[in-house]
C-alpha cells in the first residue's frame, strides 16, 4: 500500500511549506492528481494548472514542497527546465515529472538531472500512488533530494579585518536579494559578533547542539534558529568568557549537514583561532572566503591558510579579499607584492569607510544594507557565490538569472 507523504504538522522554520505540489499541464492529469490526493489523504497539498516555466516561477517566490509534482508538456527543453528547476528549488526536494514523450533515453536523462521518477501520460490513480509511495519512502531518496546547499565558511587571517562583517553581509544579500534561504552560524561561541551585528538575541542552541549531538535534528534546529528575517535564520551563542565548553566536535558536521538539507546557503564564520570545531567546518566546505589586510602578518598567514585547507578539502573554492584597504596607507604593502608574496591574485578589495560601516555595524544593519563602495564591493561578492543577477527589472518579479555554480 502507498504511504502518504509527511503528515505531522510542522512549525517554525517549515511554516508556509506545502508538503505536496503538483504542476498540471492539463485537466485530465490535473483529475487523477486530485483524486490521488484526496485518497491518500495528504495534509498540506496543493495542485496548480500548469507546466514546468510556472513551477519555475512560483518556487523562485515561494518556498518549496517535499514532493513535487511536474508537467513537461509544453516544455522544448525539459532537461534545461529540471536544471533551472532544481536552481530554484530548495534542497531536500523530491520531484516526479510526467509528460507524454514516452522515451527510455528521455527517462534515462531526467533520472541523472536528479528527477526521482518519470510517469508517462495518461496517468493513472494507482500509477500515481505507488509512485508516491516509492519516492516517500526513505529507503530510495533521488538524487535531487539528497542536494545540500553550499557551505560558505568565512575566516580571518588576523582579528578585525572584517571576516564577521563579510559573513554577516554577504548572507544578508543571498536571503533578501536573491531570495535564498539562508542559515548564518556563529561559531566562536564566546566572543563572536554575527548575532551583536544584526541586533539578534543569541541563544544558547549551539552551545546545546555542540554538547548533545544526538538532539539535532529538524524540531531541534527549528527551536535554535534565531530568525532574522523569512529567509534569514542565525545560530550562534554568548556563551561567559570564563567557561570552559565541553563540545563535542564531530557534532558539526552532523549540525552543518542539518542545515545543508534545508537551506541553498549556510554561511559559518570561523573564530579567530583554530580548534577542532573550525576543522571540521572547513573540511566540509564548498568556500572559503580568506579575509586579510594589506599587512606582512595577512599575507603570511593567507599564505598559511592556503596551504593548509588543501591538505583537509581539496575541493573547496578560496577567494581572497582584502578589506579596509587605506586605512593606513602608509604601512600597507602594495597589493602587487601582497599578491607575489600570496601567490596569486586577490579576488576583491574592499576600502575602509569607517562613517558607512560603524555606522551599520553600531545600528546592528548588514553593511550591504548601506549605499558605497563596501556595500558594492559586497554585492559583487555576492554575484561571484550566486552567481550575476539577472537584472533589477527581472529580480522584481522574482526570476533568478540561472546560477553559475549550481548547489
Ligand atoms: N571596510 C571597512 N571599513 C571600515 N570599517 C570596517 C570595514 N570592515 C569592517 N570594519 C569594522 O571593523 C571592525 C571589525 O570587523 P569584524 O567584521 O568584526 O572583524 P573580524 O570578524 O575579522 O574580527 C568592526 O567594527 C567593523 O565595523
Ligand atoms: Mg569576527
Amino acid at each position: 500500500m502507498a504511504t502518504a507523504i509527511a503528515t505531522t504538522e510542522q512549525i517554525g522554520l517549515d511554516r508556509h511549506r506545502e508538503h505536496f505540489l503538483a504542476f498540471c499541464s492539463d485537466t485530465a492529469t490535473q483529475a487523477v492528481v486530485d483524486q490521488v490526493v484526496s485518497e491518500l489523504m495528504m495534509s498540506h497539498a496543493a495542485i496548480r494548472k500548469g507546466g514546468i516555466k510556472d513551477a519555475i516561477k512560483h518556487l523562485s517566490e515561494h518556498r518549496s514542497p517535499r514532493l513535487l509534482i511536474v508537467d513537461l508538456d509544453g516544455s522544448d527543453l525539459p532537461l534545461s527546465d529540471i536544471d533551472r528547476l532544481a536552481d530554484v528549488c530548495e534542497p531536500g526536494v523530491t520531484v516526479v515529472a510526467i509528460g507524454e514523450r514516452n522515451d527510455c533515453g528521455l527517462f534515462r536523462d531526467l533520472l541523472n538531472h536528479g528527477v526521482a521518477d518519470y510517469l508517462v501520460k495518461p496517468i493513472s490513480p494507482g500509477l500515481l500512488q505507488k509512485t508516491i509511495g516509492n519516492v516517500s519512502d526513505q529507503a530510495g531518496p533521488s538524487k535531487s533530494a539528497n542536494k545540500l546547499g553550499r557551505l560558505v565558511v568565512t575566516a580571518g587571517t588576523r582579528g578585525g579585518v572584517g571576516a564577521t562583517t563579510l559573513a554577516t553581509s554577504i548572507a544578508w544579500l543571498a536571503a533578501e536579494e536573491r531570495r535564498r534561504r539562508v542559515a548564518l552560524v556563529d561559531l566562536d561561541l564566546q566572543y563572536g559578533t554575527v548575532a551583536l551585528s544584526l541586533d539578534l538575541e543569541p541563544s544558547h542552541g549551539l552551545r546545546e547542539a555542540l554538547e548533545n549531538p544526538n538532539r539535532i535534528d529538524s524540531l531541534f534546529m527549528e527551536r535554535v534558529l534565531v530568525q532574522h528575517s523569512d529567509r534569514l535564520f542565525v545560530l550562534s551563542a554568548e556563551e561567559s568568557p570564563d567557561e570552559t565548553l565541553l563540545l563535542d566536535f564531530s557534532a558539526v558536521e552532523l549540525l552543518l549537514t542539518e542545515l545543508r538539507t534545508k537551506f541553498h546557503y549556510v554561511f559559518v564564520d570561523l573564530p579567530r583561532t583554530f580548534n577542532p570545531c573550525t576543522q571540521q567546518a572547513l573540511q566540509n566546505a564548498s568556500e572559503l572566503i580568506l579575509v586579510s589586510d594589506l599587512s606582512l602578518a595577512g599575507m603570511r598567514d593567507t599564505m598559511r591558510l592556503m596551504s593548509f585547507l588543501p591538505n583537509i578539502n581539496a575541493s573547496c573554492n578560496i577567494m581572497v579579499v582584502v578589506n579596509r584597504c587605506g586605512e593606513h596607507r602608509q604601512g600597507e604593502m602594495p597589493r602587487a607584492e601582497f599578491e607575489k608574496g600570496i601567490g596569486r591574485k586577490i579576488d576583491l578589495v574592499l576600502p575602509f569607510d569607517a562613517k558607512t560601516v560603524a555606522a551599520a555595524t553600531n545600528f546592528g544593519q548588514p553593511v550591504a544594507s548601506t549605499k558605497g563602495p563596501v556595500a558594492d564591493g559586497l554585492r559583487d561578492l555576492t554575484d561571484r557565490l550566486c552567481g550575476r543577477q539577472a537584472g533589477a527589472a527581472m529580480s522584481a518579479k522574482g526570476v533568478w538569472k540561472r546560477l553559475i555554480n549550481k548547489i
